[in-house]
């Protein structure tokens, strides 16, 4: 892959250790993305990253514009997109500061604009989405991962709820019953997006809080905030890996 793309979400706002070396379009067809595309370099290739919630975080999962965001990853010229995405752990093996690349996802959201194939289409489109995730790239997420002894899950179903507010116990356990093991809020229609515009996509899901009812009592911002600095800081150093080629 010649070009890949960071989608940053929650805690990742910025990429450090990227060189800059230029903006992209924040205007497209499909309206305005939540941050201009940076184009950069990273461990010597060429990068762009994409602040899914804006720069600064502004924007919460239901409002952001994930049909402007990927267009404009592809107009920039990326082949390929890593998503970072901030879960909740639903299974026990899903314990906060883990990290888990996903094979699977159940959607939960409603009301978002989650195609391209809309209006004045020539023909009906319905995409193959059986495998949502982009087995090659996953593959190789998974190897940097285990060379650096990062504690990870190479299998994972998301489940993409709507938000804002976090879940009740009662749907936490009803996701788990549906076979769900995190649970985060921008994982669709961002993922069959991709597929729509034919990008490979994976997702580097880091555990932040256990899921409603799976913790000691209530899911407070500051708890989640706690781990999202450290493991943010090593998701930076696993997209260097990956970006590297190590
Ligand atoms: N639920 C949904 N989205 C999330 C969570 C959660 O517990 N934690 C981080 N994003």
């Amino acid at each position: 892959m010649s070009a890949l793309a960071i989608i940053g979400g929650t805690g990742l706002t910025r990429l450090a250790g990227l060189q800059r070396i230029g903006e992209g379009i924040t205007d497209t067809p499909w309206g305005q993305t939540s941050a201009p595309v940076v184009k950069g370099l990273m461990a010597g290739r060429e990068v762009f990253f994409m602040a899914r919630h804006g720069d600064p975080h502004r924007i919460p999962p239901h409002r952001v514009n994930y049909r402007a965001n990927l267009w404009a990853l592809k107009e920039a010229g990326a082949d390929g997109i890593l998503a970072i995405n901030a879960v909740g752990g639903i299974h026990p093996a899903m314990g906060v500061g883990h990290f888990c690349v996903p094979h699977q996802l159940i959607d939960y959201t409603w009301g978002r604009a989650g195609t391209y194939f809309e209006d004045d289409l020539q023909a009906v489109t319905h995409i193959d989405f059986t495998h949502p995730y982009d087995q090659a790239l996953r593959q190789r997420l998974i190897g940097v991962l285990a060379r650096a002894g990062i504690a990870h899950s190479a299998y994972g179903v998301y489940a993409a709820t709507q938000g804002p507010r976090l879940e009740t116990a009662a749907e936490i356990s009803l996701l788990e019953r549906d076979g769900c093991d995190i649970v985060g809020m921008t994982g669709m229609p961002e993922a069959s997006l991709a597929r729509e515009l034919e990008m490979p996509y994976a997702s580097l899901s880091l555990v932040v809080n256990p899921a409603a009812g799976k913790g000691q009592g209530v899911i407070t911002m500051a708890d989640i905030e706690k781990v999202m600095d450290s493991g943010m800081e090593q998701a930076r150093a696993i997209i260097n890996s990956l970006i590297a080629g190590a």
